[in-house]
């Protein structure tokens, strides 16, 4: 199953697969994000889901902890979608 995947302030959408990160469709589509570990431990991809609905796959929990979670926020690394999503992330000067 495919979803839609919204990206703020970038204002792209990008296809997003069930079974694929966040990260990685976004990678695909050459949209530059912050990420390090890319295995859920440092943090770095952390994002804010403004709409829809994520699994957290492998998300370590001191890395993204229970209030986050309920807040919103998720890791680019090791979400994968469970609706069509808009997040908001911090663009990557690298
Ligand atoms: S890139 Fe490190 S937690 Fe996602």
């Amino acid at each position: 199953m495919n979803y839609k995947l919204k990206v703020e302030p970038m204002g792209v959408e990008v296809n997003c697969d069930e079974d694929e990160t966040l990260l990685d469709a976004l990678l695909r589509e050459e949209i530059k994000v912050k990420n390090v570990c890319r295995s859920g431990r440092c943090g770095m991809c952390k994002c804010l889901v403004t709409s829809g609905e994520v699994d957290h796959g492998d998300a370590g929990s001191d890395t993204l902890t229970e209030p986050e979670r309920e807040e919103g926020y998720a890791l680019l690394c090791t979400a994968t979608p469970l609706t069509d999503v808009e997040i908001e992330v911090e663009e990557s000067v690298f």
